[in-house]
């Protein structure tokens, strides 16, 4: 990648933009209107970046991910208005979803218009739409003028990226804008608006309570709370890929904090993950403690299950994956 911008490159030679400066995010918007990839920071995850009409930038994101072809991108907007376009047409539960939800941890999938490329898409007819609250991403929006197509800033299959240095970590070479920590720590709710009753595809930093609370009844698609059958359809193509899973074998445990202790002794585990009580803490610490695990070469972890309400939902959803569907109950080891 050749960067013009001599201020683009630190001393190590690597492209770490900061958020915080104004070049610096003219610089990654320049990068992106050239067809280049640029990791940015959202209040979910990092995302991988390019312009979303432009199919050959598009490619460079499968490429350096390593990402399935058959796993649609989400596009990143400033506002519902920005979406029109890319959409057949906006029903009026986006509109209400958009007012109530947006900019914020929110993805919703519509009938695409022909300026979506197969690429994103993955070869179906919708597109999944997001506009990300991050102030950094919005501001990186505005410079380019572009809709962005950027899925999670990891290789595919590892833990989503809640910091700049873990999209380094997986991707070396990437142009990272550095903003901090995630806020969330976990990615968007996604919801498909195109059946006849909605269904949760994803749940994320939207809760479903809070979504029904607009939209009334949704469904709620069994790839969230269990494996998929080999055969089965899968709403959405991103819910039967291998996910989130670290090195170790790890196990989710039901119970309270000393039964869990106790049963991975027992069991001889080297590790123990408790994210305590409070969803919101569990979402920020879960992919940088899942990371870490493999940092430290940790081969039997046990964690302890979270509740499965609120933002719960998206923490268990998530740890299921990384679990690959183990799931015990500490009171019935024997
Ligand atoms: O918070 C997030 O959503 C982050 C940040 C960067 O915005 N992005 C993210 O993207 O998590 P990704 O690619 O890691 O996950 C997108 C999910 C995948 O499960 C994919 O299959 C699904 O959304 N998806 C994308 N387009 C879809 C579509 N048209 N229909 C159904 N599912 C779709
Ligand atoms: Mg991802």
């Amino acid at each position: 990648m050749r960067i013009e911008n001599a201020e683009c490159r630190n001393s190590m030679n690597t492209v770490r933009l900061s958020a915080d400066n104004q070049n610096d995010i003219a610089c990654a918007a320049d990068l992106l209107r050239r067809g280049e990839l640029v990791a940015i920071p959202t209040e979910t995850v990092y995302g991988l970046a390019a312009n979303a009409l432009d199919e050959a930038a598009v490619a460079k994101i499968f490429a350096a991910k390593g990402r399935p072809a058959d796993n649609p991108l989400i596009v990143h907007v400033l506002s519902l208005e920005d979406a029109a376009p890319l959409v057949k047409e906006i029903p009026e539960q986006a509109l209400l979803l958009a007012k109530t939800f947006w900019p914020g941890p929110l993805t919703i999938v519509l009938e695409k218009s022909g300026l979506i490329p197969d690429i994103v898409s993955a070869g179906l007819s919708t597109v999944a739409l997001r506009s990300p609250s991050h102030p950094a991403a919005r501001a990186l929006l505005r410079a380019c003028g572009l809709p962005l197509a950027a899925p999670s800033a990891n290789k595919s299959g590892s833990p989503s990226p809640t910091r700049a240095q873990h999209v380094l970590d997986d991707l070396p070479g990437i142009a990272v804008l550095d903003g901090g920590a995630c806020d969330v720590g976990l990615e968007s709710t996604v919801i498909t608006l195109t059946t006849p009753t909605p269904i949760l595809l994803r749940p994320g930093g939207v809760s479903l309570e809070d979504l029904e609370t607009v939209l009334g009844k949704i469904n709620i698609s069994g790839a969230i709370t269990r494996e998929l059958k080999p055969d089965e359809h899968a709403h959405s193509p991103g819910m039967k890929h291998r996910h989130y899973a670290p090195k170790a074998e790890l196990t989710l445990v039901h119970g309270s904090p000393e039964d869990v202790t106790r049963f991975a002794k027992e069991q001889g585990a080297d590790g123990v993950l408790d994210f305590g009580d409070n969803p919101e803490e569990q979402a920020r610490r879960l992919f940088a403690k899942l990371r870490e695990i493999d940092l430290l070469g940790l081969h039997k972890v046990f964690v302890r299950c979270p509740e499965q309400d609120g933002l719960g939902l998206a923490v268990y959803n998530r740890l299921l994956r990384a679990a690959e569907f183990r799931e015990v109950h500490a009171d019935v080891s024997e």
